[in-house]
Order: structure tokens, then C-alpha cells, then sequence
């Protein structure tokens, strides 16, 4: 990770909806190559940010810079992966995975090269030709991610995405990510309201407050990598930061 570059700064973000203050004047920035997990309770504003972020919402106040500049998603080569993800079901595993490429107008020989890739780091070969509903949950997940890094993203967005899964999966679908977060030194800025996950993924965690949203408490995470969620450092982390939220 290249030490001090700021990948993304966010200065006095303020979202209202309305008369509703949701986000109320939050400042962070993340690092070039920094895996960022943001936790906070349901309705504080998490999906707002994203959307903030990537200019589905307008600001109320404040901005957000990546790579100094006012966010353009033509300039930008940023993959949100949606907490409702979705595949097309009318399209094969491989033609989902190229989609995206498409549309950037990347070369055709590009675009196989990279669908190749992409298949092969998520283990997807057999099932390229499959469509979407012929598809385990895991291996959908797997198309979703693929896709993702298929369009080479100097900054991955997650909202939630392995919210519904069971645990083993979980796991399995996060150690994968993080391999591919450590091949590409991709910036990952994800979503989660469970704690274990954001201890086990992260560089560093923003927790939030409920609303109006601010931001609680910002921590490292110095764990060694592979992390174990059974150690005594590991659990000492989730303690702590399960103790700052008490949502309940
Ligand atoms: N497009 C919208 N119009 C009005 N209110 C919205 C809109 N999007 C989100 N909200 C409200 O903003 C708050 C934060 O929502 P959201 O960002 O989805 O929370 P989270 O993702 O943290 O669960 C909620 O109270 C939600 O009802
Ligand atoms: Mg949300």
C-alpha cells in the first residue's frame, strides 16, 4: 500500500432527505489501496453515502474527491456492487462478466482476456455458459464479484453483499475477496453491520452513530493477515468495537 495517497476524501458530507438529517457532517478520507469497512445500525445512512458517492443522490453540503477531484464517472473507473446485487438472467455467466467491458468500449480481444481472468480467480470455469438461474447463491456471488474486477476498479464499493449468506459461505466468499483485494491493490470501501466481518476484512473501520449519522469512533486494525476469528487479538477487537455500538 502506497503510504499517504488519499484515494478518496470526504469533507462535511451532509445528506438531508427532506426534513430528515441522515448524514450530518462526516469527514474521512481513505488511502490509496486501504481495505475500509464502514459499520453503523440499519437506517443510518450507509447505502446513502454509496449513493452519495457515486452521484445517484446529490449532496446537501459538503464533497467528496477522489483522487483530488470532484467525482466523474466517465474519469472514475469505479464498481459498486449493490446490496440487492443483481446478475442479467438473460445473460451467461461470461456475457454478464463482459457486459460491463462493453460498455467502457474496451477492445474485444481486451475483453476475453480479462472475462478469462476474472472467471479463472473466482473458479468459475465450468460454469461460464451457465445463465444466472442455473446458479448456486455462491457461484452468483462469484459472477458479481468477477464482474467487479473484470472492469479493473481503482475503487470497489460493497454494500452488504454477503448479508444474507450463511457463515461458511461467508467466509469462503471473503477470504476470496481479499485475495483479490491483495493481488490488485484494488480500494475497497465495504459495507456491513456485522462486526466479526468488518474485523476480519479490515484495514480500518469507521464505526457510525444512528441519526443524524455521524461518525462514532475510528479504528485501526493491526492484525496480522490471515487473521483467525477464534484468536485472543481478534476477539479482543470485536469486543471492543461491539461495545462502542450497543444499537440494542
Ligand atoms: N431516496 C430516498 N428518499 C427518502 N429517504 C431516503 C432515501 N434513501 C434513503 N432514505 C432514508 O435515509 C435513511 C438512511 O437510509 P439508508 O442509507 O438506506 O440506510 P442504511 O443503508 O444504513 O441501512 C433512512 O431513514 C431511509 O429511509
Ligand atoms: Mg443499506
Amino acid at each position: 500500500m502506497s503510504e499517504d495517497k488519499i484515494k478518496v476524501q470526504v469533507t462535511n458530507l451532509t445528506k438531508k432527505f427532506g426534513d430528515l438529517l441522515v448524514l450530518d457532517d462526516i469527514s474521512f478520507n481513505v488511502k490509496q489501496g486501504e481495505f475500509l469497512c464502514i459499520v453503523g445500525p440499519t437506517g443510518c445512512g450507509k447505502t446513502t453515502f454509496l449513493n452519495s458517492l457515486t452521484k445517484l443522490y446529490d449532496l446537501t453540503a459538503g464533497e467528496i474527491l477522489i483522487n483530488g477531484e470532484p467525482v466523474n464517472l466517465k474519469k472514475h473507473n469505479i464498481a459498486y456492487i449493490l446490496q440487492e446485487y443483481s446478475t442479467f438472467p438473460w445473460l451467461k455467466v461470461e456475457e454478464n462478466i463482459k457486459y460491463g467491458l462493453r460498455i467502457k468500449k474496451i477492445p474485444e480481444d481486451e475483453v476475453q482476456k480479462r472475462a478469462d481472468e476474472v472467471i479463472a480467480m473466482v473458479g468459475l470455469e465450468e460454469f461460464r455458459n451457465y445463465y444466472p438461474d442455473q446458479l448456486s447463491a455462491s457461484m452468483l456471488q462469484r459472477v458479481v464479484i468477477a464482474r467487479a474486477f473484470a472492469v479493473q476498479p481503482e475503487l470497489l464499493l460493497m454494500d452488504e453483499p454477503y448479508g444474507q449468506l450463511d457463515i461458511s459461505l461467508r467466509f469462503r466468499l471473503e477470504d476470496e475477496l481479499l485475495k483479490l483485494w491483495e493481488k490488485t491493490e484494488t480500494t475497497v470501501i465495504f459495507i456491513t453491520h456485522n462486526i466479526e466481518e468488518a474485523v476480519y476484512l479490515s484495514e480500518r473501520i469507521l464505526v457510525l452513530t444512528n441519526k443524524p449519522t455521524k461518525i462514532k469512533k475510528e479504528l485501526l486494525n493491526p492484525l496480522p493477515r490471515p487473521r483467525d476469528v477464534t484468536s485472543k487479538e481478534f476477539v479482543e477487537i470485536r469486543n471492543y468495537v461491539t461495545d462502542l455500538i450497543k444499537w440494542w
